[in-house]
């Protein structure tokens, strides 16, 4: 078996010999967006570190633990603190974890980010349902040698965001009377954020949302044949034409603020797996 293939299985291992639970579902979060954590119960948590062949996150509001439990009555596994790109991490690290979750046999995926607003029809705190997404971050996390263990040379993305997981969500956001936008994410390579040319570009291109993250563990999730959801709370307006400066505390707050939200509709979620 290649080194890549023995890592995922190094990894799962580790985890396994913490739980050996059937997970229902796996959940990364975003910036600002941890403290869904607070929700688990029968916790178990382990440090990023001392999984075999995991990178470290270094961003402010991002932690490195994986957090296994209970919500709602089934089992997941949560990511508090994601691998960006722009932390200088290759693609395949960026993915690593996301890779260990299909070993784990994990089908169902969470993934969740503070993304700025490009529809004129959001606001600041709205949660978006990602229903599609444009790579621009300049290049893709399947570059490379593929493993056919993993998935196929050529994936197919024409539903990259599960069509049924979406139709979940906007239904526990209707029965919780929560406001949910829909859209398009499109994924930059940061660490800048857009200049007022780039967002108007974006926009023009179909973006509803733009942000740093996400697109590769979707297209890794994809390329195994896994379920994706994609929610993003919008932190800011990313409206060239009004565009204010924008900085990463300020990211923070908002997603703080729209937790209580993003919570409850995770959990409701989660149940109706
Ligand atoms: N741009 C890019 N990434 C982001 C933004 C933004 O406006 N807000 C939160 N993440």
């Amino acid at each position: 078996m290649e080194s890549l293939l023995h890592k995922i299985e190094d990894a799962k291992k580790y985890i396994q010999s913490i739980d050996s639970g059937k997970f229902d579902a796996a959940i990364i979060l975003g910036t600002g967006l941890g403290s869904i954590v607070n929700n688990i119960e029968n916790k178990k948590v382990i440090k990023y570190q001392d999984v075999p062949g995991f990178p470290v996150s270094t961003v402010a509001g991002h932690k490195g633990e994986l957090i296994i439990g209970e919500l709602e009555g089934k089992k997941v596994i949560a990511f508090n603190g994601r691998f960006h790109y722009y932390e200088g991490y290759a693609m395949d690290q960026v993915v690593f974890g996301i890779r260990v979750m299909k070993a784990l046999s994990i089908e169902n995926i969470l993934v969740s980010n503070a993304a700025g607003g490009m529809n004129p029809e959001f606001e600041p705190g709205d949660l978006m349902i990602i229903t599609d997404h444009i790579n621009f971050m300049g290049t893709n996390p399947l570059i490379g040698r593929n493993f056919e263990e993993l998935g196929p040379r050529f994936p197919d993305m024409s539903s990259a965001y599960n069509k049924d997981l979406i139709k979940l969500a906007f239904g526990c956001g209707t029965k919780l009377n929560i406001k949910i936008q829909k859209g398009v994410y499109a994924a930059v390579s940061g660490p800048t954020y857009e200049t007022p040319a780039e967002l108007r570009m974006l926009r023009i291109l179909g973006g509803d949302a733009v942000g740093m993250s996400t697109v590769p563990e979707v297209i890794a999730a994809n390329h195994m044949g896994m379920k994706v959801l994609g929610i993003s709370c919008i932190t800011d307006m990313a409206i060239a034409d009004n565009l204010e400066p924008l900085d990463h505390s300020k990211v923070v707050e908002t997603a703080n603020k729209a937790m209580a939200k993003f919570v409850n509709l995770v959990k409701e979620i989660v149940r109706n797996l």
